[in-house]
């Protein structure tokens, strides 16, 4: 079993670069089949997902050539429209191909996606919202079998502003023959960074970011677009400085997609300065924050409601969190009550109780974020804890133990893959 082992009690220093979004690149991949012209993508991030992608691309039949954080695509050879049961299970973005498939041919054969066991994570709404473009669907159990021999234009309107649901009617949205409204979009930066790489190839969506975003038609062509940076990586980091204790810059990221977070970090006694592309975080003795609510963007985000949990763990006072995007989002919490930490749950609301210190202990993760909580809780706890399942963050973090270990933390890493 590979198993991460953690000495606490060690503070950061240094700078960090900041990666490509795993949450832009994975749909910005997928839309690279919507066009039969090479698409050049760059500053994408060397993790499983991303992997998944390419494994995904060329089974479909597309030329994927990975170099470095450049990957090109080219979809001139796609032959398939089936993704089989097995590589769908591997992440949840693999239903992104859906929008994009139908986009390109007009049909799509999926199964159940995978990904972080969440809650129940349905996707009703993406098919609701592409029935509503004019794709019908053949269900026989988990084979999921859509067809759209055209695809037609007007308003469609989501009850809620589901991420994956708006992507995949961008992406589907590029091959109607009028122009598609999509109302209650999610407004988060990821998908102003799909209708940008739309955009540079040759799409014209205007609105995205907003609740209402528009796609006009429009041809597609070949591109070359650099994916946004990681606001998630950058809000673990934060985590982590204000666990270990130190100073931190963050380099090549976006302050303004972390202001919720930033926010609760400040508010909490760390000291952030924030440039156009930079951000700087000194750690400082920790108190409870006002209640944090997660919610769609603008709201503080729910990927970095267990890495703030973390932050919170030994924080003087009591901190509430009440988390309304997924309703199984706690998973981490019996793992870092391993390592000290006083936190009570009640269905939607944690209650955080800082403790004086915390110990060392064995942890498993239980998910990418809720993984990195622990992985940042352990940098501040005293002595040694270990962390095993860590595929979990390999899924979702490019090279963050090295980071780490660059920073001024000792991490390292024993056996071989479990899965
Ligand atoms: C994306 C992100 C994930 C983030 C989440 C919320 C990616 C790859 N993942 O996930 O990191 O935590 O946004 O910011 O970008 N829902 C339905 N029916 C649907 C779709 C969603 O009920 O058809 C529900 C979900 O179960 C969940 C809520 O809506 O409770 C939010 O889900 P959604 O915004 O779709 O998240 P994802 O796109 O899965």
């Amino acid at each position: 079993m590979k198993v991460l082992s953690v000495l606490g009690g060690r503070p950061l220093y240094g700078q960090v670069q900041i990666h490509g979004a795993k949450n832009a690149v994975l749909p910005i991949l997928a839309a690279t089949v919507a066009t039969k012209e090479t698409c050049v993508i760059r500053g994408c991030p060397d993790i499983r997902d991303v992997d998944t992608a390419l494994e995904i691309l060329r089974y479909l039949g597309c030329g994927v050539d990975a170099d470095g954080g450049v990957i090109a695509v080219n979809a001139a050879g796609l032959r398939r429209t089936e993704i089989p049961a097995g590589l769908m299970e591997k992440m949840r973005s693999s239903v992104l191909f859906l929008g994009a498939l139908l986009a390109a041919e007009g049909e799509a054969v999926i199964y159940p996606p995978g990904g972080c066991v969440l809650g129940a994570r349905p996707i009703d709404l993406h098919i609701s919202g592409l029935r509503q473009l004019g794709a019908s669907l053949l269900a026989q159990g988990d084979r999921l079998q859509f067809q759209a021999a055209k695809l037609a234009g007007g308003d469609v309107v989501l009850p809620y502003p589901s991420v994956g649901a708006t992507e995949n009617l961008l992406l589907a949205a590029t091959a109607a023959d009028d122009s598609v409204r999509i109302v209650g979009a999610a407004r988060e930066p990821e998908i102003s960074d799909l209708a940008g790489f739309l955009n540079a190839c040759g799409a014209d969506i205007r609105g995205a970011g907003t609740s209402v975003v528009t796609v006009y038609p429009a041809a597609l062509h070949g591109a070359d677009y650099r994916v946004m940076p990681d606001r998630m990586e950058a809000a673990t980091y934060l985590s982590a400085v204000a666990c270990a204790g130190g100073e931190l810059t963050l380099r090549q990221m976006r302050p303004c997609h972390l202001q919720a977070v930033t926010e609760r970090y400040e508010a909490a006694g760390c000291s952030i300065r924030s440039y156009d592309d930079a951000l700087c975080i000194r750690a400082g003795g920790l108190h409870a924050v006002a209640p944090v609510i997660t919610g769609p963007y603008p709201a503080f985000p729910t990927d970095a409601q267990a890495t703030l949990m973390a932050a919170l763990l030994k924080a003087d006072g009591t901190t509430v969190m009440e988390e309304t995007v997924f309703e199984n989002r706690y998973r981490h919490v019996p793992q870092l009550r391993k390592l000290g930490a006083d936190i009570e749950l009640a269905g939607k609301i944690a209650r955080i109780r800082g403790v004086r210190s915390l110990h060392g202990a064995a942890m498993e993760a239980t998910d990418l974020r809720g993984g990195a909580a622990m992985l940042t809780a352990a940098l501040g706890a005293e002595g040694e804890s270990t962390l095993s399942h860590i595929y979990h963050m390999e899924r979702g973090y490019d090279h963050m133990t090295q980071n780490l270990c660059r920073l001024g933390a000792k991490l390292e890493l024993h056996g071989t893959d479990e899965r």
